[in-house]
């Protein structure tokens, strides 16, 4: 581990390691802690209500996948978020582009830079695999986070979850080496 400086104040770093199934309770902590205030006003409350129930679920697909990250501190999960080789459900895939996979970060952890220690993870990994590109469907919420990792927008798409038709921005970024 190593310290970091946060505002005034210097404190211990997390680590980053692969997650795997038993994680998976303490993952849909995070991830309901995560999106706990996403809200889309003008949008049927239920149908958000129910569609943000099967996104806060545990992954475990992804968990088992050996691509996906937590990031830990004392035992305790701050953040989560990987990539795949196959596209999400309703995203075409193209040859040598990976996909970057449920990224969520404590809400009490946000804005410390924890999200952008598992996209170095990710991005390591993927490189490694022989990905040169990086495509995310992001939440409207997120794109100011991709938008800083170096993704840009190609365009907004609706992702349909539980009966509801979430909406999303599909983004991209060229890796570089
Ligand atoms: C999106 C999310 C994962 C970002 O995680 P995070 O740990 O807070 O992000 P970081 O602290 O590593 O931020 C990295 C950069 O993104 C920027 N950023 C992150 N969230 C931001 C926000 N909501 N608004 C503006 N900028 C933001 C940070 O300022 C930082 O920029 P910098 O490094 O140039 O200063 C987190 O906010 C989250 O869990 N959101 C809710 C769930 C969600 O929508 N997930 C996306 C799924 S596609």
């Amino acid at each position: 581990m190593k310290s970091h400086r946060w505002g005034t104040e210097w404190a211990l770093d997390w680590a980053v390691r692969l997650a795997n199934e038993a994680d998976a309770e303490r993952v849909g902590s995070v991830l309901r802690s995560a999106y706990a205030r996403f809200d889309l006003p003008g949008h049927d409350r239920d149908r958000l209500t129910d569609a943000l129930a099967a996104i806060t679920s545990p992954p475990l697909p992804l968990l088992r996948s050996g691509r996906y990250f937590v990031a830990e501190l004392d035992g305790e999960l701050l953040a989560c978020g990987g990539w795949s080789p196959d596209p999400p459900p309703s995203v075409a895939g193209r040859p040598g582009v990976g996909h970057l996979r449920h990224f969520a970060t404590r809400a009490d952890w946000a804005g410390r830079g924890v999200g952008r220690s598992l996209h170095a993870a990710s991005e390591r990994q993927a490189l490694a695999e022989g990905i040169r590109r990086l495509d995310v469907v992001s939440t409207p919420d997120a794109v100011t986070f991709y938008s800083s990792l170096g993704f840009e927008p190609l365009g907004p798409m609706d992702i349909p979850i539980a009966g509801f038709a979430m909406p999303a921005i599909y983004m991209s970024r060229r890796m570089a080496r």
